[in-house]
């Protein structure tokens, strides 16, 4: 089933020269195509956009100051399976808990600067593509 998400790699990921390593790992993958790419600093708006369903969580001030701290990467990936494909090659939220071989198993320690961000579900994907890309049909 071809399906389209939305990837950030978050401030720590570009800081730390990963855009490549981490690139690398999502076009290695068969059948998946990166169809926009952008490198820019979020303002905050697009991120109270973007994480409006966690306001109010003890993350979310935390969440919005660190992805607004320097340039991040937007792309959307398209592709076989590619929202569940993606957060697999993430891991789970928390570095620690997330098994080798996996982006934020093999790089991450902070929950906060867990280097990557993948839609969850086709819903979130189109409502995230429109915001960081709102030239795509
Ligand atoms: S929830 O409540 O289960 O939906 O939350 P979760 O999916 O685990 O996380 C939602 C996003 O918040 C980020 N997060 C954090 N950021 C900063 N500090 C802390 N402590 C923290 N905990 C969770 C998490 O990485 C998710 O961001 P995205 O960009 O969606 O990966």
């Amino acid at each position: 089933m071809s399906q389209r998400t939305l990837v950030l790699l978050k401030p720590d990921a570009v800081k730390r020269g990963l855009i490549g390593e981490i690139i690398r790992r999502i076009e290695r993958k068969a059948n998946w195509t990166i169809t926009a790419l952008e490198l820019r600093t979020l303002d905050r708006g697009v991120l109270e956009q973007h994480y409006a369903e966690h306001v109010g969580k003890p993350f979310y001030e935390p969440l919005v100051d660190f992805m607004s701290s320097g340039p991040v990467v937007s792309l959307v990936v398209e592709g076989e399976r590619v929202i569940e494909g993606v957060r697999a090659l993430a891991g789970p939220t928390d570095p620690i808990a997330a098994p080798s071989g996996s982006i934020r198993g093999d790089f991450g320690t902070i929950t906060r600067e867990n280097l990557i961000h993948a839609s969850d579900s086709e819903e979130s994907a189109e409502r995230e593509i429109k915001i960081f890309f709102p030239g795509i049909s």
